[in-house]
């Protein structure tokens, strides 16, 4: 909250200056390469650019929507919570694997940001904390400021830099202590910015975590599948979603689906929470009260896409999923570059596991900033983060991965030893 009072604004609006790194780095990447042109590098934006360094649009998807009648795109949605099979594809795309067994409903959502809210803004009350990872997509700090939310925040790695899940449990467990509720977000998989993932067995060892911890208190897991359909076991990404059928009667998972990811549709706005649930009066309540906040934050999602996303999920199907396979092998490629290159010469990083991004691990918040600003007078163009510097592979063509690693290295060294 701001000390200074701004009468036309409520007093808890902050009207500091609102800038978001992500976007005013890539103007700046930009405007350089106007002058500078290929010798600059923009890895910093979270969009999925081809090899011809265009943004990649799906053509199943831009196909099927070109084809939706304008008259679908203008109308509202039929329904505040999305159109009835818009929410059964959402499901079934999720549920692909049909190891989803639990009662469920689907909440249409504006993108994965308004799925998100959703859960932020209906399940904790004013100054109650919401737990997050200690290195995060800063929108969930603008929701829960906004929200009046305060964070605690868990590691995702061990002094080894092995990815652990005890950070989760110790920071849930003590909330549980101080709130008697707990509401942890979990990115996962392809957390971002570290392209960490937890895979099966550890979610596995969270569930019965959070079961036990639940007799407690009630637990809801807000699971940020943004990334999910990058995830490079293409075949068995949902597989940990299995582990959701052991949740006890005082568990709730929201899964979080973006469209803007998996259909190249990030200025559309369209996304999901599938709410799962040992208790079916349990969904209804979250339903009607979920119903309430999109009624009157945004009202209803849009509609033509909706109709699109059916229309892939029932006859285009097998080509989206060629199409988009074809795009998760090519950030693949892209990051083996960047990641054996990072191992040959030693530049630290998060264990990356799969997704959009790579991250430089530095705690020291001097030299992150040193560094940061060494690599854009080097005309390398990333996102910093409370620790450490993210490189969006999504968007850099092999061409640009090729040496970037060991330049970033060189620079580092440069900064250290400065
Ligand atoms: C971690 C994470 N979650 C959720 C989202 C939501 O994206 P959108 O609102 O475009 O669906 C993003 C987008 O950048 C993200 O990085």
């Amino acid at each position: 909250m701001n000390d200074l009072h701004e009468p036309f604004l409520n007093r808890d609006a902050d009207f500091s200056p609102y800038r978001d790194m992500a976007f005013d780095l890539s103007a700046m990447a930009r405007k350089d390469m106007a002058v500078n042109g290929d010798k600059v590098i923009n890895a910093t934006i979270g969009s999925f650019f081809g090899e011809d360094g265009k943004i990649l649009t799906f053509k199943t998807v831009y196909d099927s929507f070109d084809r939706v009648p304008a008259g679908d795109k203008a109308r509202y949605a039929s329904d505040i919570l999305g159109n009835p099979d818009f929410r059964e594809e959402i499901f079934n795309w999720i549920n692909r694997k049909n190891n989803i067994s639990l009662p469920h409903t689907v909440i249409a959502a504006p993108g994965g940001t308004g799925a998100l809210y959703l859960m932020f803004a209906s399940c904790l009350e004013k100054g109650q904390t919401l737990l997050i990872p200690d290195i995060f997509w800063g929108s969930y700090n603008l929701m829960a400021k906004k929200e009046n939310l305060r964070l605690d925040h868990y590691t995702l790695i061990d002094e080894n830099n092995e990815v652990t899940i005890e950070g989760i449990k110790r920071k849930s467990a003590e909330l549980m202590e101080r709130q008697g509720k707990v509401l942890v977000l979990i990115n996962d998989p392809c957390h971002n910015p570290t392209g960490i993932t937890l895979g099966k067995e550890k979610w596995q060892q969270l569930i019965s975590f959070f079961n036990e911890l639940s007799e407690k208190g009630p637990v809801i897991v807000v699971n940020d599948v943004a990334y999910l359909d990058f995830g490079y076991d293409i075949e068995n990404v949902t597989d940990y979603m299995s582990c959701f059928n052991d949740i006890s009667d005082n568990v709730l998972i929201a899964i979080a689906y973006s469209c803007s990811k998996s259909f190249t549709s990030y200025g559309v706005r369209l996304g999901a929470d599938i709410l799962l649930s040992r208790n079916q009066e349990t969904l209804n309540h979250l339903e009607a009260a979920l119903k309430r906040t999109c009624r009157s934050c945004w009202s209803n999602v849009n509609n033509g896409f909706m109709h699109c996303f059916v229309d892939v999920m029932k006859n285009h199907r097998e080509e989206y999923i060629r199409e988009k396979n074809e795009a998760v092998r090519l950030l693949q490629k892209r990051s083996q570059l960047i990641m054996d290159e990072a191992r040959s010469c030693g530049l630290p990083l998060y264990p990356y596991s799969e997704g959009f991004f790579i991250t430089i691990h530095i705690e020291d918040h001097d030299l992150l900033n040193r560094y940061h600003n060494a690599l854009i007078a080097n005309h390398i163009y990333t996102v910093r983060f409370r620790k450490g510097v993210r490189i969006a592979v999504c968007g850099l063509p092999l061409s640009k991965c090729r040496g970037l690693a060991l330049m970033m290295n060189q620079i580092y060294q440069e900064v250290i030893n400065d």
